[in-house]
């Protein structure tokens, strides 16, 4: 009874609170996926507030992946200009090719084999366009999940292990994404708000009192 009330209770938050983001239109779990994945690679390395003005620019730039596709290089480097890591920008450019070529991956395997997309972005896009079950795993996720289990010392594999436990899988994408606004807006590094968290009657952290404890802060 438990899992399926802390499921609930996260998606409630996240239908209510989640962040309106212009990559985020679209039926959940079947989001367009030209649009899902440029957002995706740009915040590999972009924050969501620096990203937002890049994404716009670049999809007019750029409406399609066939217009990505056909467009020279040097135009989709100056689409990006500013954006910093442009080996993002030559990856989108040489994904498009194939993209026009195969068409859009049809699982995470087809995401994972385009370049520039590892597994944090593969599982991102095949739940948010596939409805794939795969929970994305990254600092925010292990910080929300070694806060809630108070696990000092979290171990990758722990960390996925975890994840894939708590992943809804009625609502992949929308749990992934609740995970990442969850992160980002209320379980911070520094000053998490408690008192605003979703999760707080099953976190073992915030009983501890000492929520910034988990996971522990590297020694130096
Ligand atoms: N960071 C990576 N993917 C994201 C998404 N879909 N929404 C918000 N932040 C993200």
């Amino acid at each position: 009874a438990d899992l399926p009330d802390l499921r609930a209770a996260l998606l409630a938050w996240f239908d209510r609170q989640g962040r309106d983001l212009p990559w985020r239109q679209g039926p959940e779990g079947q989001r367009d996926p030209y649009r899902a994945w440029v957002a995706e690679v740009l915040l590999q390395q972009t924050q969501v507030a620096r990203g937002l003005g890049y994404y716009q620019r670049f999809l007019t730039a750029f409406p399609t992946v066939q217009a990505l596709a056909d467009a020279p290089l040097a135009d989709v480097l100056k689409a990006w200009e500013g954006c910093g890591y442009y080996a993002r920008a030559r990856n989108l450019h040489r994904a498009a090719q194939v993209i026009a070529q195969q068409g859009f991956p049809e699982a995470y395997g087809g995401w994972l084999a385009l370049p520039g997309v590892g597994p944090y972005t593969a599982a991102a896009l095949s739940s948010l366009t596939l409805n794939e079950t795969r929970a994305v795993n990254d600092g925010n996720v292990r910080r929300v999940l070694a806060r809630l289990h108070a696990e000092p010392q979290p171990t990758p594999r722990w960390v996925q292990a975890q994840a894939d436990a708590l992943l809804d899988p009625a609502r992949p994408g929308a749990w992934n994404e609740a995970v990442m606004d969850l992160g980002a807006t209320v379980c911070t590094p520094r000053r998490p708000q408690c008192g605003d968290c979703p999760l707080s009657p099953w976190c073992a952290a915030r009983v501890s009192a000492q929520p910034t404890a988990y996971p522990a802060p590297k020694a130096r």
